[in-house]
């Protein structure tokens, strides 16, 4: 087979993108490890910046997201004690939507068809080939047999684990990593939330964050030892644990109910730079992670494609040859201020290993001038939505 542009990975990197090309007449392949019905099921972000939401109004793929998505506009941090609320409408003039990362798959996944994106799912041993030259190719296997395609462009936008960082020579990138000593027990439950809004807490017994995907289901996390088990986490020790660290006002209106879903996820800091090397680029998690705080993972992924589809669009329907070329710089320069308050907040609102109790001193000082300074808090609005693209 030969096509323009072979993506790898059908996460909502791959998909955003395969969708933006085709609208633009540019044929693309997707090829997928996983099948539809595990990369559906897969419960991940919570909260999408504008860049996000643009693009499904872009595709016209928003309609489901006005329906049952949720507008927000404010969060708030908590010390304990109280709450300290964070206006981001006042302060930015800009929302947040809150639309689970599995509505917005599903939504790219049900288009598919229609618009004829081809996604190949369950496909094995995905390899690239000749990414130093502008004749690349990418080899598969699918029920047995060897496949491959040549294009022009590979697009790596298959997560942290993929093949295609992988496929770049070690001394032609630098990895930037920061891997800390705790990961989040998120649960998801359908009772309603206890708050209206997000709080993000830091409490003397951890971190905890209460979120939402509807009125009626709830989705909490608390920050537990890197080497915990899920198992060692029954449902009432995770409700006792909210209780405390959400705050009293909070943890008043919990309402306690089974879990659906129940799992750990580790927290790193990573950059590969640069995001591209000869004909292939790196989109989302294959290029970067953010620990979850701040709620960036999903929306650097969609900022990356963003930068990603105009490169490519110039590329092949105006004739721009060094437009690609560009890509890395314009992404990367979005991506380090993502994962600065990304690493930022996650300092604020986490205890560390060899915190003493004058770093804890130092986090209440900080929420405690965060809570009296607009400034402060500005700083944090403008963050959250999202820095311009
Ligand atoms: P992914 O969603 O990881 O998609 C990559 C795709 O590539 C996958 O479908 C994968 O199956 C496929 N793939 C991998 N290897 C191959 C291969 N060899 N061949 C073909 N295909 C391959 N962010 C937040 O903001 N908040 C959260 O609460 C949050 N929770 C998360 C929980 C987990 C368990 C994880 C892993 C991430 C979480 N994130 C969260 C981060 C956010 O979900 C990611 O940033 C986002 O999914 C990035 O999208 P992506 O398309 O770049 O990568
Ligand atoms: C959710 C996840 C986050 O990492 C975050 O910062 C906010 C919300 C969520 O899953 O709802």
């Amino acid at each position: 087979m030969r096509v323009p542009v072979c993506i790898i990975g059908a996460g909502p990197a791959g998909l955003f993108l395969g969708h933006l090309l085709s609208a633009e007449g540019i044929e693309s392949v997707v090829l997928e490890r996983q099948s539809p019905e595990y990369v559906r099921g897969r419960i991940r972000a919570g909260v999408l910046e504008n860049i996000t939401v643009g693009l499904l109004e872009r595709l016209g793929l928003d309609a489901r997201m006005k329906g049952e998505g949720l507008p927000h506009d404010g969060f708030n941090l908590a010390d304990g004690e109280r709450l300290i609320r964070i206006d981001i409408k006042e302060l930015t003039g800009q929302e947040v939507m809150v639309y689970g990362q599995t509505e917005v798959t599903r939504d790219l996944m049900e288009a598919c068809e229609e618009r004829a994106l081809q996604v190949l799912y369950e496909v094995g041993d995905v390899t690239l080939h000749d990414i130093e030259s502008d004749r690349p190719s990418v080899t598969y296997k699918k029920g047995g047999i060897e496949h491959r395609i040549d294009c022009r462009i590979i697009v790596g936008c298959d997560g942290f684990h993929g093949p295609s960082r992988k496929a770049i020579p070690s001394d032609a990138g630098k990895e930037y990593e920061r891997i800390y000593p705790f990961g989040w027990l998120g649960i998801l439950a359908d009772v309603p939330p206890c708050n209206h809004e997000l709080i993000y807490a830091n409490h003397e017994r951890g971190f905890a964050l209460a979120s939402m995907r509807s009125n009626t289901r709830s989705r909490y996390y608390v920050d537990v030892p890197v080497n915990d088990k899920v198992e060692d986490w029954i449902d009432e020790r995770v409700w006792d644990e909210l209780s405390l660290r959400l705050g009293p006002e909070a943890a008043a209106n919990i309402t306690r109910g089974p879990s659906l879903e129940k799992s750990i996820v580790p927290l790193r800091s990573y950059v590969f730079a640069p995001m591209r090397h000869g004909s292939l680029m790196l989109c989302g998690d294959a290029a970067h992670i953010v620990p979850p705080t701040g709620a960036k993972g999903l929306n650097l992924a969609a900022s990356d494609v963003h930068y990603a589809a105009d490169a490519l669009i110039r590329y092949f329907n105006q004739s721009e040859p060094d437009a690609i070329a560009g890509y890395s710089d314009r992404a990367l320069a979005r991506v380090w201020k993502a994962e600065r308050f990304s690493w930022s907040l996650t300092r604020l609102m986490h205890r560390f290993l060899d915190d003493g109790p004058f770093e804890r001193a130092m986090q209440m000082a900080e929420l405690d001038y965060i809570a009296t300074s607009r400034a402060a808090q500005t700083a944090i609005a403008e963050n959250y939505v999202g820095l311009p693209v």
